[in-house]
């Protein structure tokens, strides 16, 4: 758990020295990334199974408490990062955190476009593994349902979606840097699905993670450069118009030879398939 205290801590911790007025030690970016690293700014209306994930009680009000993002699979479910929810980044259980809410419809953050529905429960994979990142990935109920609009349909396992060199697209309000710099507004970034060899070389183990090519997906440019970040977790990677991947980890943003790791949505429905709202989501667009 360890490494993930360190990684899941960046945002907050980004937040506590932004308030103290305190200089934060961060790894410096090794070329000038841009991203969600080298990403340009969406509206929601084009990706609207993308929700924040927030909490002012715990992140402050300044970005309407986002701290990590979500994707809506079925019309009162929504897929997030299991580190999201951890003790580490939250300070306590989810269920402690009484306005623990997605942010439905809301491109900008310090707007009052859209919704916010309270998370009715959060069902937190339980074997996720903090060392490796293995299984990152939540179950989020809500207290009011989504259009069927906003619902992506997940991809399988097999689907041609996660084949090396499909182009997709990450989303995020994430750190658009890898120094600190949180956006106002939701961005996209064009990546593409990566052999899963690269990131086993990038990610043999020891460092932040293991990359496990059966339940992550490998993305983002050979080159580095564009890339998801600190802040984008638990967001949509999304190919072939169908979810493919949660932005998990990585090592810096947007770093040649450190790709992004997202948590494999075929995975996630063979591990949490059972559960009507995930079902309800696969196969759906
Ligand atoms: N763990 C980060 C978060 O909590 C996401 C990091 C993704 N990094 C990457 N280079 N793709 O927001």
């Amino acid at each position: 758990m360890r490494r993930t205290f360190v990684r899941a801590l960046a945002r907050p911790l980004v937040l506590a020295a932004a308030a103290a007025a305190i200089p934060l030690v961060t790894a410096a970016p090794a070329a000038a990334d841009r991203v969600v690293v080298g990403g340009f700014p969406v509206d929601v209306s084009q990706s609207p199974w993308t929700v924040a994930v927030s909490s002012r009680d715990r992140f402050g009000g300044t970005r309407a408490g986002q701290f990590c993002v979500g994707a809506v699979v079925g019309r009162s479910t929504v897929l997030t990062a299991a580190h999201c929810l951890s003790p580490e980044v939250l300070g306590s259980t989810p269920d402690q955190v009484s306005d623990l809410s997605v942010i439905a419809g809301r491109t900008d953050l310090t707007s009052s476009h859209g919704r916010e529905i309270a998370v009715s429960g959060a069902w937190v994979n339980p074997d996720y593994d903090g060392d490796t990142n293995d299984g990152d990935f939540a179950v989020l109920s809500l207290a009011e349902a989504l259009p069927a609009s906003a619902v992506i349909g997940m991809a399988g396992a097999g689907d041609p979606a996660y084949a090396p060199g499909t182009r997709a697209l990450v989303y995020g309000w994430g750190d658009v840097t890898g120094a600190g710099d949180y956006p106002r507004g939701l961005r996209a970034a064009r990546v593409r699905v990566l052999p899963d060899t690269l990131c086993e070389e990038a990610y043999p183990g020891g460092g932040e993670g293991r990359y496990l090519a059966d339940s992550m997906v490998c993305a983002g440019e050979r080159e580095g450069g564009r890339d998801a970040c600190q802040g984008d977790s638990g967001g949509p990677l999304v190919a072939q118009g169908k979810l493919i991947g949660l932005v998990s980890w990585g090592n810096g943003c947007g770093r040649a030879g450190s790709p992004g790791v997202y948590t494999r949505v075929s995975d996630i429905i063979r591990i949490a398939g059972w559960r009507s709202a995930v079902r309800e989501g696969a196969g759906s667009g």
